[in-house]
C-alpha cells in the first residue's frame, strides 16, 4: 500500500512543475492542454491504479479461494478461527491512508480549479440555443463579440458565464473544464493553456433539439497575435458601449466615477471590495452583486444610504447589464 501511496504524491509533484508536453492522450483521456489538466490528470491516475490493483487483488483471492475450497479431502474440518487483528487492522488503516489521500489530491485540484487567478483575462461567456458568444473588453470600457474563444498563450483567463435562455454547460474535455451556465446568475471557469492550438467546446447539458450541435472553439494564440486579433476586433465597432449607457441609462445621476459621493455610492474602484450593508452583514462587490443591484437594487442596500434607486428588471438587455458590469470594473 505505501508505495502506491509514494506513487501517488510523486505524480502529484510532478503535476505542480507544469504540464508535460509530451501528453497526447491516452485511452482514457483527450491531450491535456491546460495547467489544470496534469493535476486533475493525477488524480485520476491515482485512482484509476488503486482501482486496477484492487481489482487484480480481489479476482485473484477470489478464484484461488474457490479453486481451494471446491476441493473435499476426506474427514477434513476448516479451522475455527476467531478472527485475526492484524489482519483487520491492516485492511482497515491501510485503505483508510489511501483515500485519505484521494481525497487529499481530489480536493487540492477541486480548489485550484474553482477559484481564478487575480490577475486573470476576463472573457464574458454569452450560453443562447444554440450557440455560444464570447465578449472580450477593451480598456475604456467598450465590448465586442467573437463566435470563438480566442485565447493568449500562458495566461490565466477567467471565463465569466451565464445563459439567457435554459441551463448549458459549457466544457472543454482538454482543459479538462467545466461547469454549469445559467440564466440570471453568474458562473466562472479559469484554465491557462500553455501552447498554442484548437480545442473543442461542447455544451454539455442537454438544452432543446440542437444540444447536441452547440459547439465552438477555443483558439489559443501567442500573445502577440492575440493582441492584434483584439486590435482588429475592437476597430469594428463595439456591441456595449459602457460609458454611453452609464450616462445615458440614468446611473450617471447618483454614482459618481471619480470616488465622490452622490445620492448612491460611488462606483470608483468598488469592483473586488467588501461592502457594508445597511442590516449589518456585508457583501463582496462580484459580478453577481452588481447584477442584483440593478435588477433590484432594495435587496441589499449599501449602509448609509437610501433604498431610492428604481429597479431596471426589465429596463436593461443582458448585454447592457453585462456591458455596464465590464465597464464598472474598468474604473477600478
Ligand atoms: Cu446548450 Cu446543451
Amino acid at each position: 500500500m505505501t508505495p502506491l501511496l509514494f506513487t501517488a504524491l510523486a505524480a502529484q509533484a510532478q503535476a505542480q512543475e507544469l504540464v508535460r508536453p509530451d501528453r497526447d492522450g491516452s485511452f482514457w483521456l483527450p491531450p491535456a492542454a491546460s495547467t489544470l489538466a496534469t493535476e486533475i490528470d493525477a488524480v485520476w491516475d491515482y485512482i484509476y491504479y488503486v482501482d486496477v490493483f484492487f481489482f487484480v487483488v480481489m479476482v485473484v483471492a477470489i478464484v484461488f479461494l474457490f479453486v481451494r475450497y471446491k476441493q473435499k479431502h476426506e474427514g477434513e474440518r476448516t479451522a475455527d478461527i476467531k478472527g485475526n487483528h492484524t489482519l483487520e487492522i491492516a485492511w482497515s488503516v491501510g485503505p483508510t491512508f489511501l483515500l485519505v489521500a484521494m481525497f487529499w489530491m481530489g480536493f487540492k485540484a477541486y480548489m485550484n480549479s474553482a477559484v481564478p487567478p487575480a490577475d486573470a483575462y476576463e472573457v464574458k461567456v454569452t450560453g443562447q440555443k444554440w450557440f455560444w458568444t464570447f465578449t472580450y473588453t477593451t480598456p475604456d470600457g467598450k465590448t465586442f463579440d467573437s463566435d470563438k474563444l480566442i485565447a493568449p498563450k500562458g495566461t490565466p483567463v477567467k471565463l465569466l458565464m451565464s445563459s439567457k435562455d435554459v441551463l448549458h454547460s459549457f466544457f472543454v474535455p482538454d482543459f479538462r473544464i467545466k461547469k454549469d451556465v445559467l440564466p440570471n446568475r453568474y458562473t466562472v471557469l479559469w484554465f491557462e493553456a500553455p501552447w498554442e492550438g484548437e480545442h473543442q467546446i461542447y455544451c454539455t447539458e442537454y438544452c432543446g433539439d440542437n444540444h447536441s450541435r452547440m459547439l465552438s472553439t477555443v483558439q489559443v494564440l501567442d500573445p502577440q497575435d492575440f493582441n492584434v486579433w483584439i486590435r482588429e476586433k475592437s476597430a469594428a465597432g463595439p456591441v456595449t458601449d459602457g460609458p454611453t449607457l452609464f450616462a445615458t441609462k440614468g446611473c450617471a445621476g447618483c454614482h459618481s466615477i471619480d470616488g465622490s459621493t452622490l445620492v448612491g455610492p460611488t462606483l470608483k474602484g468598488k469592483f473586488g471590495t467588501q461592502e457594508k450593508l445597511a442590516d449589518g452583514t456585508s457583501v463582496t462587490v462580484d459580478e453577481n452583486y452588481l447584477r442584483e443591484s440593478i435588477v433590484a437594487p432594495a435587496a441589499k442596500v449599501v449602509a448609509g444610504f437610501s433604498p431610492v434607486m428604481p429597479p431596471y428588471a426589465g429596463q436593461l438587455t443582458d448585454e447592457q447589464i453585462d456591458g455596464l458590469i465590464a465597464y464598472i470594473k474598468t474604473l477600478n
